[in-house]
C-alpha cells in the first residue's frame, strides 16, 4: 500500500489478516505513476526477502492501480511467483486495474512495457473506501465505468446514465452495484480470452484515441480515465460519421460526461495532425500506419475494425476536437 492508502484503510486490512491468523507486515509502496518502475519493484522485493518472506508468503496489494500493478509484478517474479490478492482503493482500480491479471512496471520508453500475466487469488472492493478519494481520481475511474457500461449492454448503460451524479459519487449502493458489474464484465471477457487474442480487445474501447490525448496533454491536465472519456467521444463521432451509430448515442454520452464534471473538450492546445498520427501509431496494436479500432454501435454492441488508416483517424479526431473547443 502507499502512504495515502495506509492512512485510509491500512490498519483495517492488517487487523483482518491478523484476525484470520496470519502474521502481517506492511510495506509502503511509492506514490505515483513515475515510480511504477523496475527499481521500485526491486526495492519492494528486497524488503520482502529481508522481512522473511518465502514461497508460501501471500502478498496483498492495497491501493490504486499503480500499487496493484507494481505489487502484482513483484508477486509474479519473487521466488518465480507467489500468490497475491488485491484490495483496490480507487474507482479505477475497482472497475478495471485490479481485474484481469495484468501486472507491469513502466520503462523509460513507455508505460506498462515490462510485465507479466499473474492472476490474483482475490479482489475485494468496498466503495466506502472511495469516500476519501479526490474528485479528479473519481472522475478518472468513472471514464472506465462508462466504457464498461457501453460494452456491457443496455441494462448497465441505462442504470449508469440514469443515476444522479451525487449518488454516483460517494459510496452509494448504486455505485457499489456498478463497480460489481464492471468487475464481473471484465472478469467474464478475461476468462474467455485471458491473453488478449480476440474478445478482450473490446476493452480497448476509447483507449487508442484516449492514450494519444493523454500523452499529448500530460497527466496533470488529463488523468487516464478522463482521457478515456474523451476517447469514447472520438470513437462515437467516428461511428456517427460512418453511420454505425445514431447521433443520439454520442449526444447522450457527452451529456453524461458533462453532468458528472468530466472533460468533454481537450484541455490546452490541440496537437497537430502529424503529432496526433504519431501518437496514435504508438498503440501496441498499430502496424504499418494502420490501427485497430473499437467502434460503438449501441450499448452492448461494438465493432472491432482492423487496419484503419492512422492518417484518416487523426484528421477526423482533430476536426471533431477542434469543433468542441
Ligand atoms: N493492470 C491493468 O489491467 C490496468 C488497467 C488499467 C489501469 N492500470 C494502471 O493503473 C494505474 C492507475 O491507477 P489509479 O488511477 O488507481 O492511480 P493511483 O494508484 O496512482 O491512485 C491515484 C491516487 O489516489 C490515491 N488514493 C488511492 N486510494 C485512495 C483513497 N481511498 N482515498 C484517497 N486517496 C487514495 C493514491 O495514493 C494516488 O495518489 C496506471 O498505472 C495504469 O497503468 C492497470
Ligand atoms: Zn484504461
Amino acid at each position: 500500500m502507499d502512504r495515502k492508502t495506509e492512512e485510509v484503510v491500512g490498519r483495517k486490512v492488517v487487523l483482518a489478516a491478523k484476525d484470520a491468523g496470519f502474521t502481517a507486515t506492511v510495506l509502503l509502496a511509492p506514490i505515483g505513476e513515475a515510480r511504477k518502475t523496475l527499481e521500485s519493484a526491486e526495492k519492494l522485493a528486497s524488503q520482502l526477502v529481508r522481512q522473511g518472506a518465502d514461497r508460501k508468503s501471500f502478498l496483498i496489494a492495497v491501493g490504486g492501480g499503480v500499487t496493484s500493478d507494481l505489487a502484482g509484478f513483484v508477486a509474479a517474479n519473487l521466488f518465480r511467483g507467489i500468490e497475491w490478492g488485491v484490495v483496490p482503493t480507487t474507482l479505477l482500480a475497482m472497475a478495471d486495474a485490479s481485474i484481469g491479471g495484468k501486472t507491469a512496471v513502466n520503462l523509460g520508453e513507455g508505460k506498462n512495457l515490462f510485465g507479466a500475466f499473474h492472476f490474483p487469488r482475490f479482489v475485494v472492493s468496498d466503495v466506502q473506501m472511495l469516500r476519501t478519494l479526490p474528485l479528479r481520481e473519481w472522475r478518472s475511474g468513472m471514464g472506465e465505468v462508462l466504457k464498461t457500461a457501453m460494452l456491457s449492454g443496455a441494462s448497465m448503460y441505462r442504470s449508469l446514465t440514469n443515476t444522479t451524479p451525487s449518488k454516483l459519487q460517494r459510496g452509494s449502493a448504486e455505485l457499489s452495484e456498478l463497480v460489481g458489474q464492471c468487475a464481473r464484465f471484465k472478469q467474464k471477457l478475461v476468462r474467455r480470452d485471458p491473453l488478449e487474442g480476440g474478445e478482450r480487445k473490446l476493452l480497448n474501447l476509447g483507449h487508442t484515441f484516449g492514450h494519444a490525448l493523454e500523452t499529448s496533454a500530460g497527466p496533470r491536465k488529463l488523468r487516464h480515465g478522463e482521457a478515456v472519456g474523451l476517447g469514447l467521444l472520438c470513437a462515437l463521432e467516428m461511428s456517427v460519421e460512418q453511420e454505425l451509430c445514431r447521433p443520439q448515442y454520442a449526444l447522450e454520452v457527452r451529456d453524461f460526461l458533462a453532468r458528472n464534471g468530466m472533460k468533454t473538450e481537450f484541455p490546452g492546445t490541440l496537437p497537430s495532425k502529424r503529432a496526433l498520427e504519431k501518437l496514435l501509431l504508438r498503440d501496441k496494436k498499430a502496424a504499418h500506419g494502420r490501427l485497430d479500432l473499437v467502434l460503438p454501435v449501441k450499448p452492448g454492441t461494438c465493432l472491432l475494425v482492423q487496419g484503419v488508416d492512422a492518417n484518416e483517424v487523426a484528421t477526423s479526431m482533430r476536426q471533431y476536437l477542434a469543433s468542441t473547443s
